[in-house]
C-alpha cells in the first residue's frame, strides 16, 4: 500500500501538500465523496463544467447533497467543446468546481490544467480515463481522481489527490466511513487502512505504475499519446467525410475517439465493425447509449495494435468509400 501510494507520487510528481488515497467504489464512489467530503453544510453550492456524460453523471450524484449548477451556458456547444475558462462563472460560496479532465464517452480532453483565478472555488477533476496519459499540475486542482479501470489497471478502486487542508473541515456528518477522506488519509499504523483494503487491484496498480516508470513515464506516454492519437485523427481528416469526428480539434481526447461512417450510416458502422472484429479488431463499439464507433487508446494496448486499426480503416475506407 505505501509502496503504491509512494510510486504514484513519485510517477506523477503529486507534492507533500496533497495526500494519496486508495479507495474502493471506483468514479462513482467520487461522485459521491467529492460533496460528502467538501460541502461543509447540506445543501451548499457546487458548481459543474461541461454537458458531457460523466459531468452529468457527478453532477446527479452531487446533487443529492448540494445544490448543483453549472458554471457556464454549455448546452449549445453540442458535446463538442468545453466551455472557455475565462467564461466559467462560480457560483457565491461555492465548495468546489468540477470538471472531467476526459470525457471517455463524448471524446473530449482538457489537454491543459485550467488556471482559475485567485479566490475561484477548489477544482475537482475527474481523472478517470486520462490519468497516467499525461503529466498533471496537481496545483491547479484541490482533488485529482481516477476510477482505476482505465490506465490504472483492473476497475473497482479510486485513486484520489485531495489537497491536505480540504481534509476533514468540510466532511457532512452523514459521509459514511467508506467514502470518507479524513478517514482514509488518518487511518493506522499507515493510511488507506480504514478498512479491508482491496490488495489485488492495489498489487495490480503498483505493477502498472512500475511498468510505466520502466518504460519512460508519463512524459513518455504522452508523446506516445499524441503520435497515435494524431494518426487515427489525420486518417479520419483525409477521409473527406467517410470517418468524422466533430469534436473541436483543440480538445480531441488522446484517448476516447468517438467516430461515425458517412455522418452516422447504420448500416455501414455495423458492417465495420462485424468486419475488424472478423480482423480480429475488437472492442470499436460505440457508448449503448451513443451509438457510432469508439477507439479507445489507453496506455496498455500496443503501438502494433493502432497500426493494424488504421491499415484496417484505410482499407475498409478504399473498398467501401
Ligand atoms: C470519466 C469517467 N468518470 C467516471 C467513470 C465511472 O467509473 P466507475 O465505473 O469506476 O465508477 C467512468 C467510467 O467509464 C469514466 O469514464
Amino acid at each position: 500500500m505505501v509502496d503504491t501510494c509512494n510510486l504514484m507520487r513519485e510517477v506523477m510528481s503529486i507534492p507533500p501538500n496533497y495526500e494519496v488515497l486508495l479507495m474502493h467504489g471506483g468514479g462513482h464512489a467520487m461522485f459521491a465523496a467529492v460533496p460528502l467530503n467538501l460541502a461543509g453544510e447540506m445543501g451548499a453550492p457546487a458548481d459543474f463544467i461541461g454537458d458531457g456524460f460523466w459531468s452529468k453523471r457527478a453532477a446527479g450524484e452531487a446533487s443529492k447533497y448540494c445544490t448543483v449548477r453549472h458554471t457556464a451556458e454549455t448546452s449549445s456547444l453540442n458535446d463538442s467543446m468545453y466551455p472557455d475558462v475565462a467564461d466559467w462563472k462560480f457560483s457565491e460560496g461555492a465548495k468546489y468546481v468540477h470538471m472531467t479532465a476526459n470525457e471517455t464517452i463524448n471524446g473530449l480532453e482538457f489537454h491543459e490544467d485550467p488556471s482559475l483565478p485567485e479566490g475561484a472555488p477548489p477544482l475537482v477533476a475527474d481523472f478517470t480515463s486520462t490519468l497516467l496519459s499525461r503529466p498533471v499540475d496537481f496545483t491547479k486542482y484541490g482533488v485529482v481522481y481516477a476510477s482505476t479501470g482505465k490506465n490504472l489497471g483492473p476497475s473497482g478502486l479510486v485513486v484520489a489527490v485531495v489537497r491536505k487542508d480540504l481534509i476533514g473541515d468540510g466532511e457532512l456528518p452523514i459521509t459514511p466511513g467508506i467514502l470518507s477522506f479524513k478517514a482514509a488519509a488518518s487511518s493506522t499504523p499507515i493510511a488507506n487502512l480504514w478498512n479491508t483494503p482491496n490488495v489485488f487491484g492495489i498489487r495490480a496498480l503498483q505493477l502498472v505504475l512500475e511498468d510505466l516508470k520502466a518504460n519512460g513515464g508519463v512524459e513518455e506516454m504522452q508523446r506516445r499519446a499524441r503520435r497515435r492519437a494524431g494518426a487515427l485523427y489525420d486518417l479520419i481528416d483525409a477521409s473527406e467525410g467517410f470517418y468524422t469526428n466533430d469534436v473541436d480539434p483543440k480538445f480531441r481526447s488522446l484517448m476516447t475517439i468517438p467516430l461515425r461512417i458517412k455522418g452516422g450510416d447504420k448500416e455501414l458502422e455495423r458492417r465495420f465493425v462485424e468486419e475488424s472484429s472478423a480482423a480480429s479488431i475488437y472492442n470499436l463499439v460505440g457508448h449503448p447509449l451513443f451509438g457510432g464507433l469508439r477507439v479507445t487508446v489507453y496506455n496498455q494496448l500496443p503501438d502494433e495494435a493502432v497500426d493494424i486499426l488504421l491499415c484496417f480503416m484505410r482499407e475498409f475506407e478504399r473498398r467501401v468509400k
